[in-house]
């Protein structure tokens, strides 16, 4: 009997169980060197001069909205279909989201549904660059400039991906990442908070700790209460985790990809009647190989799909369930978004991870061509 294929399975190294044990040998939890040795390869790797490593993805949307100064009768423009943090860190300065719809094509914001809904109060867009791959950045940045707002990536599926030469996170005036153990790099609930705009780098140091000036003591010995805030920054736990996992970050990434380019070399075959991918090849944009989405016609065949595939052991799910059409959504919004609503009905995932062997993704392959060739002609 083969065994069940997992949807997800973070990758741990040797080096992940030596950081680990040196953290609880050394007896430093906060603040410590994996902290800064981690912010320090990443501002290497995506080429920016502001990393602070967080809590979590959320925890740094919180804090680029608390600098933005998004406050109660502003506007913030965002995607439906993404995680609760993309609004909740809106609703957490009493500020309102607004919902814009996204392309069936690559799951992404659309611009025109955007501009539409600019208005005197929107202060921000943030963009989430779905699955790992860019938005039109070029297009929003023009928006930013021609309606001067602040902007946004929410870049949680994101780290590595780029937008022309330009790493993804490093091309708004904030970019969030997330080191959850659901992504590409793993610090158990971790994220980070990329800076770009310079006039917001001062304030972030005490924001990030709790208000307080800590980082900046100068001939004081002593620190105190400066403004709003909270415990932002990661544990140094997770730190070592993270920096075990940039070490090995070209091979997470070289894994993730042969596994992406082979769904797509052999599920591209078979599009057409039933099922899309939603993905256009575009030398403007590097994938971050976070998700490999395929999008059905319809939520039936779409539960049929997954019902079969955990029959045949392969564990594969759909995605966000539209923050507008949620309970709690609803209350905040009564817009229709035709676009979201089809993407939720139809979208599914297939298992992305660096363990995945080539045995695996090839069985997962075949249960998907038997599958289309049953359904196609329904
Ligand atoms: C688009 C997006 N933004 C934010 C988050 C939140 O990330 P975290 O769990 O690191 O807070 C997620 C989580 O999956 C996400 O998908």
């Amino acid at each position: 009997m083969p065994k069940k294929i997992k949807f997800n399975e973070p990758m741990v190294f040797n080096d992940s169980k030596n950081y680990l044990l040196k953290v609880v040998n050394n007896k430093v939890f906060a603040d410590g060197e994996f902290q800064s040795r981690s912010e320090k390869k990443i501002k290497k790797l995506i080429n920016c001069e502001s990393v602070n490593l967080t809590q979590s993805c959320s925890s740094a949307l919180e804090v680029s909205m608390i600098l933005s100064n998004i406050k109660k009768g502003d506007e913030v423009i965002l995607p439906s279909y993404t995680f609760t943090s993309t609004a909740n860190c809106v609703l957490l300065r009493n500020a309102k989201p607004v919902f814009a719809d996204i392309n069936v094509n690559d799951v992404n914001l659309d611009i025109k549904s955007v501009e539409k809904k600019i208005t005197k109060r929107t202060k921000a867009i943030i963009v989430v660059h779905y699955g790992g791959v860019s938005c039109d950045m070029d297009k929003f940045l023009k928006l930013k400039k021609k309606y001067n707002l602040i902007l946004i990536e929410d870049a949680a599926h994101a780290f590595l991906g780029k937008y022309k030469n330009k790493y993804l996170g490093t091309i708004g005036d904030f970019g969030a990442f997330s080191f959850h153990e659901s992504k590409n790099i793993v610090g158990g609930q971790c994220g980070a908070l990329v800076i770009n705009n310079k006039k917001f780098i001062k304030r972030a140091d005490v924001v990030l700790d709790k208000g307080t000036n800590r980082r900046s003591l100068g001939k004081k010995n002593y620190y105190s209460w400066q403004d709003i805030g909270s415990e932002y920054r990661s544990p140094e736990l997770s730190a070592a985790l993270v920096y075990s996992q940039l070490n090995n970050i070209k091979k997470i990434q070289n894994l993730r990809k042969k596994i992406w380019i082979n769904y797509f070399r052999d599920l591209k075959k078979l599009e057409g009647k039933i099922f899309y991918i939603p993905y256009i090849r575009n030398k403007d944009k590097t994938n971050a190989y976070h998700t490999f989405p395929v999008i059905f016609n319809n939520i039936k065949i779409r539960d049929k799909f997954i019902k079969f595939m955990r029959q045949n052991k392969i564990l594969c799910y759909f995605h966000y369930y539209p923050l507008h059409m949620s309970n709690y959504g609803r209350k905040i919004s009564k817009t229709k978004l035709k676009n979201t609503e089809k993407v939720y009905k139809g979208l599914v995932r297939l298992p992305i991870y660096p363990s995945l062997s080539q045995l695996q993704v090839m069985s997962i392959i075949q249960k998907f061509q038997s599958f289309i060739k049953k359904n196609s002609y329904l």
